[in-house]
């Protein structure tokens, strides 16, 4: 789209209004015809997100549906990815952390270098997701996520369209004020795959070696990094405002 950073910048509310409609299949839609080509959804395969691909490929609307595999993920996240592209017939595309500089990082801090401190942890969060996420995102003008009010305090205050600085496009959360109850609910009713940890208690569900359980009541996103106490940190940088360079 020949439009600059500013211009998109200041078309937010505009958009807003062009994509204003009663379902998300129709905002997708939309701005699938705004932005034809650049506009992409990543998917870590938790329950929001297999509702959003549903949408996306039960209505075949062309937009490019991507994973970030760290190396780290579940194996019961493979097999939701692999049921996934067979129940829609469709391939997923992933994105790997650059070879060189993981052996680099693992040759010298080892396998489990998280643990130590909440830096390193960052660390292997930005080889693994951040760095791979750029390449997904680049030439892209709308990135669609999962996010949910519910999941944090922070995310409270996202607005369903957002100007996202720190990658230069549009953000957008088209389950943002949706309840966990009425997701589930499509999801029972169209039979669609989703990660069978979920029925264990993961709500939100990342790599394994960072990710546990949570107890009803708990926060959704309390069993990540869960060594970590303070809850600011409960991001890995794929959605900070501001990302590490
Ligand atoms: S995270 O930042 O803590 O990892 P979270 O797991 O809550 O994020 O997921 C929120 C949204 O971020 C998902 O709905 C998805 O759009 C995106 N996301 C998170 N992890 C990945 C991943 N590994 N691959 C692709 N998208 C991801
Ligand atoms: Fe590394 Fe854990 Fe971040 Fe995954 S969640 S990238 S294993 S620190």
């Amino acid at each position: 789209m020949g439009m600059n950073k500013n211009e998109k910048c200041i078309n937010i509310s505009d958009l807003s209004r062009r994509i204003e409609s009663s379902s998300i299949e129709e905002k997708l839609r939309n701005l699938s015809e705004i932005f034809p080509g650049e506009i992409v959804f990543s998917t870590s395969f938790n329950i929001e997100d297999q509702l959003i691909s549903h949408f996306i490929l039960h209505e075949n609307i062309p937009i490019k549906i991507f994973t970030l595999d760290t190396g780290r993920i579940f194996e019961e996240t493979y097999k939701v990815w692999s049921d996934t592209n067979k129940f829609y017939n469709y391939s997923i595309t992933a994105y790997y952390p650059d070879t060189n500089k993981l052996e680099k990082f693992l040759s010298k801090k080892g396998p489990n270098s998280f643990y130590a401190s909440v830096q390193d942890r960052m660390k292997c969060c930005f080889l693994r997701k951040v760095e791979p996420l750029r390449r997904a995102l680049k030439g892209n003008s709308v990135w669609i996520t999962g996010l949910r009010s519910e999941h944090s305090m922070e995310r409270k205050n996202l607005n369903h369209l957002e100007w996202d600085d720190s990658n230069q496009l549009i953000k957008f959360h088209p389950l943002l004020d949706w309840k966990l109850e009425k997701i589930e609910k499509i999801i029972k009713k169209y039979n669609i795959p989703y990660n069978h940890l979920y029925n264990k208690g993961y709500f939100s569900i990342g790599c394994a070696p960072c990710t546990r359980s949570v107890k009803h009541g708990e926060n959704y996103r309390s069993g990540r990094w869960y060594w970590e106490n303070d809850s600011v940190k409960k991001e890995c940088g794929l959605h900070l405002k501001k990302n590490k360079k």
